[in-house]
């Protein structure tokens, strides 16, 4: 049965909700074979997989591109496409219609970073039939402001702000939200607060599930990881070998 968006929210009175990203089909069908919850094909495309330095850089195109490539692999986890940078602000009918080219492209639900400020227009959406997953903590697409990556929620204020974006997101209509590098007892107080399941990344053991990047949890990747991340595997290692063994076995003539 393909999972929707009552079955994600259903999950948080029972076990945690394990979600990944994924930008591609093969991907997705090896995660979907794992029985990973909710694939995310997130805007960390670009420093993923793309080579850009931040997620900037990531267009609708793009977007769309690899929606469309996940939505192929026909999973039984739900589909959630980021909406990419910049449109967040923009006029409704502008973040409708990006909104509907990505449901259209293979999405169940799109996901939009921010607090308090869009739940206005996330309330829109929803009553115009596009579900969403809320962010909060670290907004990767707002790297330009912040300068770097850092934890969220450590003094009074900016944990009452956080809580704020939670219960203003859950009422605008977010079927669930994600709660990135967020102190872990504020994390822990906003799962007890809402209704809606907190799906955390970098925010501790307390939230109602987790996600990390693909490429980070499996260890496929050239760049340096976050701390908090753990990988499974070492597949970086595993091709390199490979080719290796495929240039000795090319030149041998085997
Ligand atoms: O784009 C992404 O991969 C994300 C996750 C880090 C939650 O937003």
């Amino acid at each position: 049965m393909k999972t929707n968006i009552q079955i994600i929210q259903s999950l948080k009175s029972v076990r945690p909700i394990v979600a990944t990203t994924v930008y591609d089909s093969v991907m997705a069908q090896l995660a979907d074979q794992s029985d990973i919850d909710l694939l995310l094909v997130g805007d960390s495309v670009g420093t993923t997989l793309l080579g850009f330095e931040t997620t900037i850089n990531v267009t609708l195109e793009m977007m769309l591109h690899h929606t469309s490539a996940v939505s192929r692999a026909q999973t039984k986890a739900l589909i959630v496409s980021d909406l990419p940078y910049g449109y967040s602000h923009d006029a409704f009918e502008h973040i409708f219609e990006a909104c509907r080219k990505l449901i259209q492209a293979g999405a169940s639900a799109v996901k939009i970073e921010g607090g308090s400020p869009i739940a206005p227009t996330i309330k829109r959406l929803v009553d115009s039939g596009i579900p969403v997953l809320g962010h909060i903590g670290l907004l990767p697409q707002q790297i330009k402001n912040l300068g770097k990556y850092r934890k969220f929620g450590k003094t009074e204020a900016e944990a009452e702000a956080l809580m704020q974006d939670a219960n203003t997101l859950e009422d605008a209509g977010c079927f669930a939200l994600i709660a990135e590098m967020v102190s872990e007892t504020v994390a822990k107080e906003i799962s007890e607060m809402t209704k809606i399941p907190l799906i955390g990344i970098g925010s501790g053991v307390h939230c109602d599930g987790q996600i990390l990047v693909s490429n980070d949890l499996l260890g496929l990747t050239t760049k340096t990881l976050p701390s908090f991340v753990h990988s499974f595997s070492n597949l970086s290692q595993n091709v390199i070998q490979s080719f290796q063994e495929y240039k000795k076995a090319v030149i041998e003539r085997k």
